[in-house]
C-alpha cells in the first residue's frame, strides 16, 4: 500500500472539483471528469427491480442468499444476448456487483507472484489493484512508471495499439476495448495479434469490455470472437454504462473451460472457489433489474440511453475538432481523448476548471504515455453537454 503513489485518481479530482466550488460558490461547474451515468435507467428495467424488491416482502417471493455465481436466467440471458454465437456457456459467466470489483477478485486469484502488462494509458484500477495485490517494484519517478509493470504504449502514432515485438513477455495482460481512457477499439486483426502474443507466451489477457456497447464501427465487441481466445482470455463487462447501473451495482466475468494454467489446472475452478469465499453474489435485486435489461424491451430502452449519449459524444469531438485540437475515440467509445501537445495535462485540467468551470481528467493519471491529453467524458445532460461546449469555444476559440 506504501508504494501507491497518490490517492486514486477520481476521488483526488473530486477533491480538486469540490476545491474550486469552495473558492468560486457562484460558478456553475459542469462534470466531464469520472464516466458516471446521468440519465434515468429506463422504466420496464425500474419495474423488474421494484417488483422484486417488493416480491421480497412476502412469504412466497423472499429469498436469501444466493448462488454465488449469479442466478441462472440472467447467466443464461448473458450468454444469449451478449455472446449469441459465441459459444460461452451459462456456466462460464459469472455474475458480480461490476467489472472493477471483479478485477480485484482476479488479482486475489493471481496472487502476487505474477507479472502484468497494462496499455499505457490504461483505467487506473489494473494498476492500482497490482501493486496493491504486491505484484510490482516501487514507483520510478523517472520514468512515472512501477517497477515490474509492462507499460504498453498506446498512442496516436501507433493507431493506439501497442507495438508487441517490443512488449516483454509477462503473465497476465490488462487490455481494455473500446479503451478507457483513449476510446480507441482494437480492430480484428489487431486482437488476432493480441491472441497469438498471449498463446506463443503462456499468458492470461484479461479483457475489459465495459464499453462494448457503445461500438459504432465493425471492431469485435468481445475478445471471444478471436479464435483461440478461450484458451487465453478472461472477459469482464458491466451494466454499469449501458443501462446507468453505476449506483446499482452489477457485472460478470467470463472464465472460459478450457483456460487452464501450465500444469493444465482450469482457471475457471479457483475463479469459482474466489467468488464462494470472497463474494455472496449479486444483489438478487440488481439481479431482477439486469434480467429485465437483457429483455427485448428493456434492450430496446438501454440502448436508446446509449445512443443519448453517442449523441453527447458527436457534440464534443466535433467541438474539440472545431478548435483544432487533434481528437481521438468518441467513435467507439463514451470518451474523447484530446490531445494538448507539450502541456502538462494537470495544468490543462486547471485551466479548464478555473476558466471554464469544467471538470475533466488529465491523462496523466492513466500512465505516462498519457501526458499532454485530458480526457472528455460524454456522460451528462444535454443541456451540461451543450453549455461545456460553448465554454470550450469561448475558452479555446483563436
Ligand atoms: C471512468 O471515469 O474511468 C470510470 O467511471 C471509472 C469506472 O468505471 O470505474
Amino acid at each position: 500500500m506504501a508504494k501507491l503513489q497518490a490517492g486514486y485518481l477520481f476521488p483526488e479530482i473530486a477533491r480538486r472539483r469540490n476545491a474550486h466550488i469552495q473558492k468560486n460558490p457562484d460558478a456553475k461547474v459542469i462534470s466531464l471528469g469520472i464516466g458516471d451515468t446521468t440519465e434515468p435507467i429506463p422504466v420496464p428495467i425500474t419495474s423488474a427491480m421494484e417488483e422484486k424488491a417488493r416480491s421480497l416482502s412476502t412469504s412466497e417471493g423472499y429469498s436469501g442468499y444466493g448462488a454465488e455465481q449469479g442466478e441462472k436466467p440472467l447467466r443464461a440471458a448473458i450468454a444469449k444476448r451478449i455472446y449469441s454465437d459465441l459459444n460461452i456457456k451459462e456456466t462460464e459467466i459469472f455474475v458480480s456487483d461490476g467489472a472493477k470489483c471483479d478485477i480485484s477478485r482476479l488479482q486475489l486469484l493471481f496472487g502476487p507472484d505474477v507479472s502484468v502488462a497494462v496499455q499505457d494509458p490504461s483505467y487506473p484500477a489494473y494498476v492500482d489493484t497490482s501493486v496493491m495485490v504486491g505484484q510490482t517494484g516501487g514507483f520510478l519517478t523517472n520514468v512515472q512508471q512501477y517497477d515490474k509493470i509492462g507499460y504498453m504504449k498506446c498512442t496516436p502514432d501507433n493507431d493506439f495499439f501497442p507495438d508487441l515485438k517490443s512488449v516483454p513477455r509477462k503473465d497476465i495482460i490488462y487490455f481494455c476495448s473500446p479503451n478507457n481512457p483513449t476510446g480507441a477499439a482494437a480492430s480484428r486483426s489487431q486482437l488476432e495479434q493480441l491472441v497469438a502474443f498471449a498463446k506463443e507466451n503462456g499468458s492470461i489477457i484479461v479483457y475489459d469490455s465495459a464499453y462494448a456497447i457503445y461500438m459504432s464501427d465493425d471492431s469485435p465487441r468481445s475478445i471471444y470472437e478471436i479464435p483461440g481466445a478461450r484458451q487465453v482470455a478472461i472477459e469482464t463487462g458491466s451494466f454499469s454504462k449501458y443501462a446507468g447501473f453505476t449506483g446499482v451495482r452489477l457485472g460478470w466475468t467470463v472464465v472460459p473451460d478450457e483456460l487452464l494454467y501450465s500444469d493444465g489446472f482450469p482457471v475457471i475452478n479457483d475463479f469459482n472457489r474466489v467468488m464462494c469465499t470472497c463474494f455472496n453474489g449479486a444483489s438478487n435485486i440488481a439481479q431482477a433489474g439486469g434480467l429485465a435489461c437483457l429483455s427485448t424491451e428493456g434492450w430496446k430502452a438501454m440502448n436508446e440511453v446509449v445512443d443519448f449519449y453517442k449523441e453527447n459524444t458527436r457534440i464534443l469531438v466535433d467541438t474539440f475538432k472545431s478548435l483544432g485540437f487533434n481528437t481521438f475515440g468518441g467513435t467507439n467509445a463514451p470518451y474523447v481523448w484530446v490531445q494538448f501537445p507539450g502541456r502538462n495535462s494537470w495544468d490543462v485540467f486547471a485551466e479548464i476548471l478555473e476558466k471554464a468551470h469544467i471538470v475533466t481528467t488529465p491523462g496523466s493519471g492513466f500512465g505516462p504515455a498519457g501526458e499532454g491529453f485530458i480526457r472528455a467524458s460524454a456522460f451528462g445532460n444535454r443541456k451540461n453537454i451543450l453549455e461545456a461546449s460553448k465554454r470550450l469555444k469561448d475558452l479555446f476559440a483563436k
